[in-house]
């Protein structure tokens, strides 16, 4: 070896060094900022389970279903995708959206697009132009005292500083169906899977509520979210179409939903969200338990419910209804009932100018063989709970209770 040869050896060597440095560096960098990234999402997303904007959103359009989801929660959680916090009024954290990084920003609409939609939207009187015969007289009053019994809470108590806000986010659960103009907000375990098959009907989708099929409700490919259409589409629709919703008894909405998601067999509900309830709140679980994520009690999801720090985010079959539907912005015109469901719904039907062959479907299709939640099923799983939880629980959906004029089970 001559000393040329060494020397080119000891320049290709050193070169070598180099590379492998800056490729670790950049390596380090990568997973600095990745684990940061993880956190903060976990801090945004406190209140909200979502992906980055937009990643979600391809995967359910392209059809494909990650293993161990099922298409009806894809297709549930596919259209959550904004990123952001708004209070129960609807009054969005804007801060949030400059912690987005810049590439975020730019596939997200521009923010100052829906700056100048003044919210909230004027209530207007309910047409009854369509509603034949006497029989829905007592349906029709109360629904007028329900009306005004929440246009007069929201008056009372919605701040009145000029409300900025992100619309395609407070819309992003409101379906559309253009032929009887109607827009519903979707709340999970309040009659929604019938209310969508209905829809479907309204909208030719479909000739029968009875032929249409869990999956094919939840898939969500027929019906179109109000956030999918321009600004200009979402604001006229906004203020033209009769706006609906249906809410239930906070506390059996919740109970129904544990019932369906825990005490059943269910691919995403165990691994997602019941790993980690028994990881961080089952003292000494085994192993089983620990794989699987199945078995969650009632007082462990009430742990995590009430947890401020979660180990896992929230889920629209719990989330509360002031933040899923932001009733005192939307104005909704017609506000139904569970416990009243039927003689709502149809009287709806009516209002709006469905065939009058077209009732509510009566049925459950999921685990129709369980018995309904009911108050008393509700007050067999608050027992599993202290007294503070008790409180606290309802403490959690105090705004539902009070819009809604619910009264709380609990003493
Ligand atoms: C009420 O509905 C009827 C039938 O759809 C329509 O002809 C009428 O213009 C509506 N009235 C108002 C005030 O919108
Ligand atoms: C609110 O609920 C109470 C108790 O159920 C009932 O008596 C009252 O009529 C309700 N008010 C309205 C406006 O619906
Ligand atoms: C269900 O759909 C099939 C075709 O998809 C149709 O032949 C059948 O009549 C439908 N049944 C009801 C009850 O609408």
């Amino acid at each position: 070896m001559n000393l040329r040869q060494v020397f080119v050896s000891l320049l290709m060597f050193g070169v070598a060094g180099l590379l492998l440095f800056m490729y670790l560096q950049a390596w380090i960098e990568g997973q600095h900022t990745a684990s940061g990234e993880k956190l903060q999402q976990q801090i945004t997303n406190q209140d909200f389970t979502l992906p980055p904007p937009g990643t979600q959103n391809k995967v359910v359009q392209s059809g494909h279903v990650p293993p161990g989801r099922s298409r009806q929660e894809m297709a549930i959680s596919g259209s959550r995708h904004w990123q952001g916090k708004a209070d129960s009024f609807g009054a969005v954290a804007v801060s949030l959206v400059s912690r987005l990084s810049d590439q975020q920003k730019i596939s997200e609409p521009p923010l100052s697009q829906f700056r100048e939609v003044y919210l909230p939207l004027a209530l207007r009187p309910l047409n009854k132009t369509l509603v034949k015969g006497d029989e829905w007289k007592d349906v029709g009053s109360t629904q007028e005292k329900r009306r005004s019994f929440l246009y007069e809470f929201c008056q009372k108590y919605n701040s009145r500083k000029k409300l900025r806000t992100h619309l395609v986010h407070m819309v992003s659960r409101i379906y559309v169906e253009d032929r009887h103009k109607v827009l519903y907000c979707e709340v999970p375990k309040a009659g929604c899977s019938n209310w969508k098959r209905v829809l479907m009907v309204l909208n030719g989708l479909a000739t029968s509520t009875h032929n249409i099929s869990h999956d094919d409700v939840h898939y969500g490919k027929h019906l179109r979210k109000l956030d999918s259409y321009d600004l200009k589409g979402i604001y006229t629709r906004l203020n033209t179409y009769t706006k609906t919703i249906f809410v239930r008894d906070p506390l059996e909405r919740l109970v129904s939903a544990f019932r369906d998601k825990f005490e059943h067999p269910n691919s995403y509900y165990h691994p997602v969200f019941g790993k980690a309830i028994i990881k961080k709140y089952r003292h000494n679980a085994d192993e089983e338990a620990l794989k699987t994520g199945s078995g969650v009690k009632f007082k462990e999801f009430i742990q995590y419910l009430l947890d401020s720090h979660r180990p896992v985010g929230m889920d629209i079959h719990w989330e509360q209804v002031s933040k899923l539907c932001y009733p005192c912005l939307i104005n909704y015109d017609f506000i139904g009932k569970f416990e009243t469901l039927e003689e709502d719904a149809n009287y709806f039907l009516q209002l709006v100018g469905a065939p009058a062959e077209l009732k509510f479907p009566k049925f459950k299709d999921r685990h129709s063989s369980d018995e309904r939640t009911s108050a008393e099923v509700v007050r067999q799983y608050l027992k599993e709970l202290s007294k503070e939880e008790r409180q606290l629980t309802y403490d959690f959906y105090y705004l539902d209770y009070l819009m809604f004029n619910y009264t709380s089970p609990i003493v």
